[in-house]
């Protein structure tokens, strides 16, 4: 191509314009903390405070939260006490909870309490087959195999099964995922009847390129409507992944208060995108989330306190900060 040449020296040519991209104007979080952020604490969370921080969640304006688990004490002992939560939390209208089932007895046990039954629930596979053992302790196939009468049963009672693919871009045993490998499972979890599709990095190693090329994928065969992405923060490319799905059209995200969150079956991953970052953005961006950022500061400064660690939330540090709290340091430190 002739014409002026560019300024920067070499490489390749370059569009001199701006391409603006339409973004959504709206986005659903949805709200982790409570599962995917506690599973993971070595002490123990009292119910009481749990529950606690689910009143604070929704008083915030979140939606839609991800209550508890209902799987393994054995496995993930944090969340033993996934009924008395269910029960203990006062429903506020409009939000809907959801908890993971990763078989039929989790979600008979889901459904046992008629007044504690949740709106949603999850299961969850993984796209490499050395987590899924880890994790569930089954194959990929076995695993497609124990959801298919929970999401028959689920939809049986009316309730919505989202689904959530783990380590959709690497794996903590396998190393790198391809997008074939999740392509594999999404088809699966649709073959089966699975509603909604959480696409997850598990630990966090995604960068934007990579994460739009799973999404990608996804994208034949579940609607925008129906696609969340979960991103651990490991490597600090959440937001930029985000980002990445909203220039796609993707508005729902998983987010975990404070940061919170891992999964003790992933060697090596931390927390959870914090909520109040994602929706900092959000908000910056014009973009309406339906939460009171103040509001999930607080939230996050509660249950900082109840862990006895400082927020892992940039944004919630430096808003309290601003309004002079001191921040804990953190308690390794
Ligand atoms: P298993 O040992 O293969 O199960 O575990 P089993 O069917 O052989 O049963 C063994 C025992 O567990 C029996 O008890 C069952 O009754 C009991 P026993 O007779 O020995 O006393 N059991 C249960 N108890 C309570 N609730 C249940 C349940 N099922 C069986 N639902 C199982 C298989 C799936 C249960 C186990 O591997 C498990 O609980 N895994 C959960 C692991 C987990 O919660 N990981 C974290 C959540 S996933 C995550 O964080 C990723 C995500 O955030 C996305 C991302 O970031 O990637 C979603
Ligand atoms: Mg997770």
């Amino acid at each position: 191509m002739s014409g002026a040449p560019r300024r920067g020296g070499r490489g390749p040519p370059r569009a001199d314009t701006l391409t603006i991209t339409m973004l959504p104007t709206q986005v659903t979080l949805v709200e982790v903390g409570p599962r995917d952020g506690l599973q993971n604490e070595a002490a123990p969370v009292a119910t009481a405070q749990k529950i606690e921080l689910v009143h604070r969640l929704q008083a915030a304006g979140l939606k839609e939260i991800e209550a508890t688990s209902y799987v393994s004490p054995r496995w993930v002992p944090q969340m033993a006490d996934n009924a008395e939560v269910m029960a203990g939390v006062r429903r506020a209208p409009g939000v809907r909870y959801s908890v993971l089932t990763p078989n039929l007895k989790g979600l008979e046990a889901a459904l046992a309490d008629a007044a504690a039954r949740p709106d949603e629930v999850v299961v969850f596979a993984a796209a490499s087959e050395a987590f899924s053992r880890r994790n569930i302790n089954c194959s990929i196939a076995e695993s497609v195999e124990r959801f298919r009468p929970v999401v028959a049963a689920a939809h049986a009672a009316g309730i919505k099964v989202r689904g959530a693919i783990s380590c959709a871009v690497g794996c903590p045993y396998q190393g790198e995922v391809t997008p074939d490998e999740v392509e594999r499972v999404v088809v699966l979890m649709k073959s089966i009847g699975v509603d909604h599709c959480g696409i997850a990095d598990t630990i966090g190693v995604g960068t934007p390129r990579r994460v739009q090329a799973v999404m990608e994928r996804a994208l034949k065969h579940y609607p925008l409507v129906e696609i969340s992405g979960h991103f651990h923060d490991t490597y600090g490319q959440a937001l930029a992944n985000i980002y990445a799905c909203l220039e796609m059209g993707i508005h729902t995200f998983d987010a975990s208060i404070a940061g919170l969150g891992g999964c003790p079956y992933a060697k090596g991953a931390t927390g959870n995108v914090a909520t109040e970052d994602v929706v900092y953005l959000l908000h910056g961006m014009g973009i309406a989330t339906g939460v009171d950022l103040d509001a999930l500061v607080d939230a996050g400064a509660y249950i900082s306190g109840v862990i006895g660690r400082a927020s892992a939330s940039r944004a919630g540090k430096a808003l309290l900060a601003r309004r002079g709290v001191a921040v804990a340091a953190p308690a390794s430190a």
